[in-house]
């Protein structure tokens, strides 16, 4: 049995996955904030690239990835495939169990597979600055090695908690040369507005979002990058999901089940849409599992409905599983999952069951990692957390039905800028968090002029 499942760098695929070409349901389309009607191409293009845009509504399954951005993947593509065999003894199972790692990249996580493509076409278009947010910095860091290896500049607005505790994230943002500001910030009307109202808020990630769309809305030669939920980031990454398939055919397997962290569903479909594609064309039965946080739960406990990606208002409507664009997360340790909503796609996939989803506690996520550690050697993102205490679950489950399963998880990051989230669980200074129906309620009832889809 191999340890790890290696690829050369002539086996990066050539295109990016695209799931709308085989979705029985098609996403309902987004709607634009102040008419509710569907939006068009020319609504994007004060924000985004034109090759972008195109992509975010194409239909074909297969999408060509140019050779600049497979020449910069060559940096850390293709990553590895392990097969966990110290952690299943640790757990005692039968189960088989896989993990794609993509803390080899130069930023730590999944991040760049997107970024690097986004700044390429946003160069390809002349643009001279983009400008985004950012939630554990794991984003911010990528946005801005890919914006530096393509000459432009990059402006990065910082959840301010996160900003708070991982100030080594900013340095890498400094050191590939963006500007980083802990969001909220006075410099934007959406950033004025919330310190308006509390001006010790934390910041989210929706907040951040409304900040960096505002700068980039204002100025013809900026441009904005989202790291997740879009059709196009989630599509970019799927260029895991294919590395793995192929792995997984070296190592001579196929998943029963396929499990990510997720925040806005980026690192899950790039993992999960390769496989989940033999399930919607030939019937294959495989589980793709998403694992949220309990304090956070969009996807187990919100509701499918037209929601604003931002907090302010300023993104089109689009039709996802939402907590309110309003919600502001406990600020739990995994930064990069709390976002309020999801990706449009990942939504319809749940809507018609074709996927599931899972909460998590944020102790037992810790728990999962500081086993994994121990076990594996590798110390993973607490994002990455979720993931693995959802693979004990499944193994668990195996265990008491009598039978083995083939789990293939992401660890789609290195925790090596979190160990302040690691030094809090360790002193028993960590402690769960829930969501009440009641907090939910109120949340959702600010929905009320918005169509429901
Ligand atoms: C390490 C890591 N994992 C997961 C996520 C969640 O995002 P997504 O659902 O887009 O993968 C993030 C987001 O910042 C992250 O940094």
């Amino acid at each position: 049995m191999s340890k790890k499942i290696l690829l050369s760098e002539n086996e990066i695929p050539e295109n990016w996955y695209n799931i709308q070409a085989d979705m029985p349901n098609p996403a309902l389309p987004p709607l634009h904030p102040g008419t509710k009607q569907p939006i068009g191409p020319e609504d994007l293009a004060p924000l985004f690239p034109m090759e972008l845009i195109k992509q975010e509504v194409s239909q074909e399954k297969w999408v060509e990835i140019p050779e600049e951005v497979r020449d910069a993947y060559k940096i850390w593509r293709p990553t590895p495939l392990f097969r966990a065999s110290e952690f299943e003894k640790l757990l005692g199972t039968d189960c088989k169990i896989y993990y794609k790692y993509e803390g080899v990249s130069p930023s730590g996580s999944h991040k760049p597979n997107t970024a690097i493509p986004q700044a390429y076409y946003n160069m390809k278009e002349g643009v001279k600055r983009i400008t985004t947010e950012t939630g554990a910095g794991q984003w911010g860091s990528a946005l801005s090695f890919a914006c530096q290896r393509f000459g432009i500049e990059c402006e990065v607005f910082m959840v301010k908690i996160s900003y708070e505790q991982k100030p080594y994230r900013k340095l890498m943002m400094n050191t590939w040369e963006a500007t980083v500001h802990p969001s909220p910030t006075a410099l934007t009307e959406s950033g004025k507005k919330v310190l308006a109202a509390d001006p010790n808020s934390p910041g989210s990630l929706g907040i951040a979002i409304s900040e960096a769309v505002e700068r980039a809305a204002m100025d013809e030669n900026t441009k904005y990058s989202l790291g997740s939920v879009l059709n196009h980031v989630l599509m970019h990454q799927t260029i895991m999901g294919q590395e793995a398939l192929k792995q997984m055919e070296k190592a001579g397997d196929f998943p029963d089940i396929v499990i990510a962290p997720f925040g806005g569903g980026s690192n899950f479909a790039g993992l999960a849409f390769p496989f989940l594609q033999y399930k919607l064309t030939e019937g294959k039965n495989i589980r793709c599992i998403a694992s949220e946080p309990a304090s956070c739960p969009k996807l187990t406990k919100g509701e499918f409905r037209y929601d604003f990606g931002d907090t302010v208002g300023l993104t089109p409507l689009m039709p996802m599983y939402t907590l309110g664009h309003n919600f502001v997360p406990a600020p739990l340790h995994a930064g990069g999952l709390r976002y309020h909503g999801a990706g449009v796609l990942v939504s319809q996939l749940l809507k018609d069951k074709l996927i599931e989803a899972e909460s998590i506690q944020q102790l037992d996520s810790f728990d999962a990692g500081v086993k994994f550690a121990k076990s594996e050697g590798i110390l993973p993102a607490p994002e990455a957390n979720h993931g693995i205490a959802s693979v004990i679950n499944e193994v668990n489950k195996a265990k008491a039905e009598g039978v083995s399963k083939t789990i293939l998880f992401n660890l789609c990051g290195h925790g090596h800028f979190d160990m302040s989230a690691y030094e809090a669980y360790f002193a028993g200074n960590l402690t769960n968090h829930y969501l009440t129906d009641e907090e939910l309620t109120t949340n959702l009832k600010e929905l009320e002029d918005i169509p429901m889809g």
